[in-house]
């Protein structure tokens, strides 16, 4: 584990006026996104594409003739006109990667998750913070125009005290050969969460099964419980009929649903129900409220693109990305505890507060980094 303390430093080099020479490894069903977002962002250059598969670096060395192909890291990391590497590869690959390029002088973007466990995932942020180089995780949903309507409104306090959140993220595929499906599916709810929330759970517990490949998950029923009171259920799943990115988000004022490219995605409800004394002893009464249903206009950039124009935007002005940090360390934290609690039956596992969510709550709207 490294020591946080020794030679830290906020000075970066200037990277300079020329384009931000990047270098993207791994081109499966994710990288090539990253790649074609690249392609866009006029204050970066794809200089290598890196990936073990010679047919994959066959089809897109036609696409981008100006990168250079390998199948060797080593051959991008010594090249001193790559400033930054993104890795788009399997989960437990990402520590190892992640490591080689910082101790390269590299920047860093990697993938969701940030590492396969809290002690690697905060050995990589020190290594970071050592080398005065910027690392950035991959949860796009943070750039969700619906997911930051969501959050402004939870700022703005129009739903009131949140009670709970219920959500779904299932599809049939794509299942992944190395990690279950809560290390997989879970970053993405996970990081929503912590953004909405600005607050850690302090308990989680999950249950699941293997039903096709043994030893891998591919569902999981995520539960966890927060200080506030606030009670959250995550659906995992890589096995349904039909795909589902749904959240409802019930608070005492209004109600959310936010339902993943849906046309509107968006949906707040001015429903609850009120709760009156009782004037005699056990006679409470409850009425229902359901008023306007709205659907806000939602902005329509691409999260992808504006994700990564922050990190070249952050190599440029060395601004450090903490809140990112955090969030990926947070969502690292919840997916351990909840891996765990399913490997255990269904056992609650605590999560102790270690100061990580003074970092979240210091920095309540992502769009102020
Ligand atoms: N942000 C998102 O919305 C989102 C969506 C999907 C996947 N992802 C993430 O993207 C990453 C990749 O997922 P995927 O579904 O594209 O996986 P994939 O298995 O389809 O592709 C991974 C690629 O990496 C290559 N590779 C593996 N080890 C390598 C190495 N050492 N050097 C170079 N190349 C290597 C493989 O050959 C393969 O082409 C994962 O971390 C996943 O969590 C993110």
């Amino acid at each position: 584990m490294l020591n946080p303390a020794v030679a830290i430093t906020d000075a970066r080099e200037a990277v300079g006026p020329q384009p931000v020479g990047i270098a993207v490894v791994g081109l499966g069903y994710w990288g090539p996104n990253l790649l074609r977002v690249l392609g866009d962002n006029l204050d970066a250059e794809v200089r290598w594409i890196c990936d073990l598969d010679t047919e994959r670096l066959g089809k897109y060395r036609r696409r981008h003739p100006e990168a250079r192909v390998t199948t060797r890291i080593a051959r991008v990391l010594a090249d001193p006109a790559v400033d930054a590497v993104i890795i788009a590869t399997p989960v437990h690959t990402h520590y190892h990667l992640a490591d080689q390029a910082l101790r390269a002088g590299k920047h860093v973007f990697v993938e969701k998750p940030l590492a396969p466990s809290t002690e690697l995932a905060d050995d990589l942020a020190a290594l970071a913070t050592q080398r005065g180089r910027i690392l950035m995780c991959g949860h796009t949903f943070l750039y969700s125009p619906p997911v930051r309507a969501v959050k402004r409104m939870i700022e703005a306090g129009t739903l009131g005290d949140i009670f709970f959140i219920s959500s779904s993220r299932v599809n049939l595929g794509l299942h992944q050969r190395d990690v279950s499906v809560i290390w997989d599916l879970g970053p993405h709810d996970f990081s929503i969460l912590v953004y909405w929330l600005s607050e850690l759970p302090t308990a989680m517990r999950a249950v699941g099964r293997d039903s096709i490949v043994k030893g891998i998950a591919d569902v999981a029923f995520v539960t966890m419980s927060f200080a506030s009171g606030i009670v959250v259920n995550v659906e995992l799943s890589w096995l349904a009929p039909s795909k589902l990115r749904r959240t409802v988000l019930v608070g005492s004022e209004r109600m959310v649903i936010y339902d993943d490219g849906a046309p509107e995605p968006v949906r707040l409800f001015d429903r609850g129900v009120v709760y009156r004394d009782p004037e005699t002893f056990g006679e409470y009464h409850l009425s229902y409220r359901s008023g306007d249903v709205i659907s806000p206009r939602i902005d329509t950039y691409e999260p992808l693109s504006l994700e990564l124009g922050d990190f070249v935007s952050a190599i440029r002005t060395g601004e450090q990305m903490r809140f990112h940090t955090a969030v990926a360390r947070s969502v690292v934290r919840m997916v351990e505890a909840a891996d765990r609690s399913l490997r255990e039956g269904g056992r609650e596992v605590s999560l102790e507060d270690d100061g990580i969510v003074h970092q979240l709550t210091s920095r309540r709207e992502l769009a102020a980094i």
